[in-house]
């Protein structure tokens, strides 16, 4: 399909960037080997990003300076490099003391806290593997990911504690427990405790590039959440991309909202802005536009990494609020997640006086791939150009690459330093995202104009995008057919002004259960206390019969077309 246009918007470079000429004449003759050189690695063949992004500025006399301001609705703290360094320290010697060791994979899940970052920097310091979970997920969901895992401990809070199953999850051998009081239970520590016993000297666990170091569980069309592997080696774009497309420079208070049970919140949390030497605010608790405003003019934010539907909920909240603060500090904004809607980065102009920055990766690319730089015009819709160093651009079904304008496979030429090495325990999985060499197939389909812009055209699969999180049709289905009344279930995601898009879900009933408004919440609360609050349909329909494949499949094509009031398309393959 060719793409037609209408006349294109270009918004120039402000002023107030970045304004390097060009930055494709400016990295020319890039190659990410040169970064390499950055890092102390480079000169002693040792490494480990933990050391990077924390250790090193205090072994080079940055350690005075702030790595993190955290406030929630009863703290409000700040560390140094320094601080952070001794405290990551006691917490790797206290996994060591348990027996933990390089490789392992140890878990995180907790509402954001300084502890949640101590905790993260400290394993990766042992060598070991970490997974980060949502606060939202409920048992279903923390039970699929140790399990395919096998994490040997879990770093969680007396309050989540319930949801994760001990006695079926044979591998797992300690739960540590922040903020416990009274007495400990089988397998559980206490966080407090072991810090207190431990030194804040550390033999820091020297590792292969090559060697494993976070691994995030996403969402596909089928099956059940993919363990997306990352090794040290992602370092090496994560300070870049921080550089050219953050902008960070020494003296930047940044603030990335992004919970880190999301990539975005390791990435650009955490390890991007540490391996650059900037501060990083957190803050935990729920959104709400004035609390987003608040904490931009409190900390004098200068770069400030959010996603579209958050952006979406402060334009609806409207200009005045904006006005009522000092927003004066803010000179970088980015965007990354969904689709940044024309009309949002218009308001941003409007707004903020600033140019919305979009950016496209994915959990399984590590790092970002296609974006808006400070340096470059930005045609509001587009997502931008390829980083140097990678080459993007748009294939058909048999690799091969499409001229301007014309639909097709987003794909990245592979490899580069923050791609996946793995799809834990799932080697067909991974390969599938490679089955057409050289090609990253990312899902994904796009065009790209004539200047090399990307322009997002929606998901090849059925992976729904709401408010910015992937969420698999299959797992909520899943979940769905639990449910007594529930005989089958078809779920897709439905267009939203707000959210990008809504889970709706398609539900034939068992004999003897009738549909009623009081059905449709109880299926909703069930999927929210089994699976995640954001899993649970928003929308739910009865239907006699749902279409499906000979093979028994359900046809979400079908579904997403008696939605938008589409025509079904090809329906030789429906059961009857
Ligand atoms: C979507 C994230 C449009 C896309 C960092 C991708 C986007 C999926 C953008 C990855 C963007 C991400 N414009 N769509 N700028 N960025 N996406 O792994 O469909 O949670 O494949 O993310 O989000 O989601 P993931």
């Amino acid at each position: 399909m060719t793409v037609k246009l209408n006349e294109q918007e270009l918004i120039p470079v402000l002023s107030t960037e970045n304004n390097l000429v060009s930055y494709e004449e400016a990295y020319k003759n890039f190659k990410w080997e040169d970064v390499e050189k950055e890092f102390s690695w480079s000169k002693t063949g040792k490494v480990n990003i933990a050391y990077e992004a924390v250790d090193r500025h205090v072994d080079e006399g940055r350690g005075d300076k702030v790595a993190l301001l955290f406030r929630d609705a009863i703290r409000e703290e700040s560390y140094t490099f320094t601080q952070m360094k001794a405290l990551s320290n006691k917490f790797g010697n206290a996994l060591r003391s348990l027996g933990i060791k390089k490789g392992d994979r140890v878990f995180v899940f907790m509402p954001r806290s300084p502890e949640l970052y101590v905790s993260y920097i400290g394993s990766v310091k042992i060598g070991a593997i970490v997974g980060p979970l949502f606060e939202a997920f409920m048992e279903a969901a923390v039970k699929d990911r140790l399990l395919d895992s096998e994490a040997v401990a879990i770093i969680t809070t007396p309050a989540l504690k319930s949801r994760v199953p001990v006695s079926e999850l044979p591998a797992l051998k300690h739960v540590i427990l922040v903020g416990a009081e009274g007495e400990l239970g089988e397998k559980e520590l206490s966080f407090e405790n072991l810090m207190a016993e431990s030194s804040d000297e550390l033999d820091i666990e020297w590792v292969d590039l090559e060697d494993g170091m976070q691994l995030h569980y996403t969402s596909g069309s089928t099956g059940k959440p993919k363990g997306v592997l990352h090794v040290h080696n992602s370092m090496i774009q994560h300070l870049q991309t921080g550089k050219w497309v953050l902008d960070l420079k020494p003296g930047d208070i940044y603030w990335c909202c992004a919970d880190p049970g999301w990539v975005t919140g390791t990435v650009y949390g955490m390890w991007s802005p540490w391996l650059n030497g900037v501060t990083s605010v957190v803050r935990g608790g729920r959104f709400s536009p004035e609390d987003s405003y608040q904490t931009l003019e409190k900390y004098k934010v200068t770069v400030w990494y959010w996603a579209p539907t958050a952006f979406r909920l402060l334009m609806a909240a409207g200009d005045d609020l904006v006005k009522k603060y000092d927003l004066s500090a803010v000179r970088h904004i980015l965007s990354v997640g969904e689709p940044l809607n024309p009309e949002v980065v218009r308001w941003g102009m409007k707004a903020f006086g600033k140019r919305i920055h979009d950016t496209w990766w994915m959990t399984e690319t590590g790092a970002q791939l296609i974006c808006n730089y400070p340096s470059m015009p930005i045609k509001p819709g587009s997502m931008g150009k390829p980083i140097p160093g990678v080459y993007a651009a748009i294939v058909d079904d048999e690799g091969n690459e499409l001229p301007p304008y014309r639909m097709g496979n987003l794909a990245i030429r592979a490899p580069w330093p923050s791609m996946m090495r793995q799809i834990w325990n799932n080697r067909s999985k991974y390969e599938e995202y490679f089955r057409l060499k050289p090609w990253y197939i990312s899902g994904d389909s796009a065009y790209k104009d004539e200047d090399g812009y990307f322009w997002f055209q929606g998901r090849v699969d059925d992976v729904i995008n709401t408010s910015g999180e992937r969420v698999g049709p299959f797992e909520v289905e899943s979940k769905l057919v639990e449910h007594p009344a529930v005989a089958e279930a078809g779920v897709i995601g439905k267009p939203d002004p707000l959210r990008g898009e809504i889970i709706k879900a398609f539900i034939s009933l068992r004999a003897g259960y009738q549909p009623s408004e009081e059905l449709i919440k109880e299926i909703q609360e069930f999927v929210k206390k089994g699976l995640a609050a954001h899993a649970a349909p928003r929308e739910i329909e009865f239907r006699d019969k749902l279409p499906k494949t000979r093979s028994g499949k359900i046809m979400r094509r079908v579904l997403k077309a008696w939605e938008l009031g589409l025509p079904t398309g090809d329906l030789s393959t429906l059961e009857d």
